[in-house]
Order: C-alpha cells, then structure tokens, then sequence
C-alpha cells in the first residue's frame, strides 16, 4: 500500500501536501485546495479525492 500517493497526477501534489496545507490554512473546499497548491487545477479528474481528503479533516 502507498502511504502517500499522488493525487493530482497533473500538478504532482501527493497526499500529505494536501493535509498539510488544509491543516495548516484551515481549508473547506476544492478551489480553496487549488489555489494553494494547484492540485485538482488541471484536467479536474482528482477533485473527488481532494473533497474525500477536506471530508476526512474537516468532519
Ligand atoms: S489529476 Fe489533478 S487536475 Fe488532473
């Protein structure tokens, strides 16, 4: 198993990036996510598993 995949193959932003910065910055949302890391900004196809990340620290 991978513990840290890459989620956004587009802009190589791999998991603990993400929960870093939605820690770090309190971040709620996708376009949130995008604009500080540009993950989910390319051809859109991570944005399900950027949200299922937000869902697992914000819930
Ligand atoms: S894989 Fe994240 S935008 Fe394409």
């Amino acid at each position: 198993m991978v513990e840290n995949p890459v989620i956004c193959d587009c802009n190589d932003v791999c998991k603990s990036d993400i929960v870093d910065k939605i820690k770090d910055k309190n971040l709620k949302t996708i376009n949130e996510v995008g604009k500080e890391l540009d993950a989910g900004t390319g051809c859109g196809g991570c944005q399900f598993d950027i949200q299922d990340i937000l869902n697992e620290i914000n819930n």
